[in-house]
């Protein structure tokens, strides 16, 4: 007999097909009354799948929940201490997405760095033929990248970056002994060394904020700031007066605060380039992600481990 699986938000057609085809599906996202189909259906799920999203209060209605398959590798969107708490497998998609998420950073790094978009916006203006040659810009060689968070997405960026001639150095809470690069085991003191900051840290409590005013500043007004991290690592308000006052030079960010809204100061600032959280949006990365959501349930109800659950 099929098992029942709650589908939470709307995931890819591939996905939904490889669900269909093995689970009895009962698709949250298309409820008009989410409590009262909660209601209905909680009693029989036994796994969830998600797009990174699973409160207390949905696994409160699933009392005889299994497991939590998220696209994503992420998980700062599901309460996994509760699940642990319960016994609830939680599983991401770590791995899959790495060299995407670090094509990403270096993309928005060059395009930040050498004012690709807003160079391009001088000519499309018309601004080339009128006033001639934009400023010089400034090259990476011989400059020093500092990776927060130097996990599976951040030492990919950093084995990426050995072509473009950079210093690499880090900051986490552990020294990874696997790594020839310098570690910082303080943050500000990693910025004040590096021309550059990109972020790669998870989400959630413990990296709240963790790129606040005395971060920027050291990271100073001739540094440039990348975040594909969670909007919840850098402190917004002061990323946008580091840049508004000219205390921080730039910034290429993939992830806000409050998705998908955007504060409309940095909208204005040619010094900032602004993606919609498109880290491992590509076809080859999304269809890898979607299979390991898929596989990661089959293997549950095979009787089997998971193939990625979370630490
Ligand atoms: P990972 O392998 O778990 O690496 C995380 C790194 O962050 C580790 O080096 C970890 O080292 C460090 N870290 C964790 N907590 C920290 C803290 N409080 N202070 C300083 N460093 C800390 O994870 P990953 O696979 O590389 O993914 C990283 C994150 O990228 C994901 O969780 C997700 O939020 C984000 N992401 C974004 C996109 C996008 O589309 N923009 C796509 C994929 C992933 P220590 O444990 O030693 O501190
Ligand atoms: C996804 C991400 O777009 O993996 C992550 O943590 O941020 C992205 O790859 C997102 O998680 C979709 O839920």
């Amino acid at each position: 007999m099929k098992s029942d699986v709650l589908l939470v938000g709307q995931l890819m057609p591939h996905i939904i097909e490889a669900l269909d085809a093995a689970y009895r599906v009962h698709a949250l996202y298309k409820a008009d009354d989410r409590n009262a189909f909660l209601g209905e259906v909680g009693g029989s799920i036994r796994g969830i799948a998600t797009f990174g999203q699973a409160d207390r209060s949905i696994m409160d209605a699933c009392p005889n929940l299994e497991i939590i398959s998220s696209f994503g590798v992420g998980y700062d969107g599901i309460d996994a201490q509760y699940a642990k708490s319960r016994d609830i497998i939680v599983c991401n998609t770590p791995g899959v997405l790495d060299d995407e998420v670090a094509n990403t950073a270096i993309a928005l790094l060059l395009a930040t760095t050498r004012s690709i978009v807003a160079y391009d916006r001088y000519l499309r203006d018309g601004r080339w033929v009128a006033k001639g040659d934009p400023p010089l810009t400034h090259g990476l060689a011989g400059k020093t990248v500092g990776i927060l968070g130097l996990g599976r997405i951040g030492a990919t960026i950093a084995q990426k970056l050995a072509v473009f001639h950079c210093n690499i150095v880090y900051h986490a809470r552990n020294r990874r002994a696997d790594q020839p690069y310098r570690y910082f085991a303080d943050l500000v003191e990693m910025a004040s060394a590096s021309d550059v900051v990109i972020v790669i840290t998870p989400g959630g409590a413990a990296t709240h904020n963790i790129v606040n005013r005395a971060v920027l500043d050291a990271l100073g007004r001739h540094g440039t700031l990348i975040n594909v991290s969670r909007g919840s690592v850098v402190d917004e308000e002061a990323l946008v007066a580091a840049l508004a006052e000219g205390r921080l030079g730039a910034a290429g960010l993939d992830v806000f605060a409050n998705e998908p809204h955007v504060p409309e100061a940095l909208i204005g600032m040619d010094n900032v380039v602004l993606l919609p959280h498109q880290g491992s949006a590509t076809v080859e990365t999304r269809r890898a992600m979607g299979d390991l959501v898929v596989d990661n349930l089959a293997a549950h109800f095979a009787g089997k481990p998971p193939l990625t659950p979370v630490d």
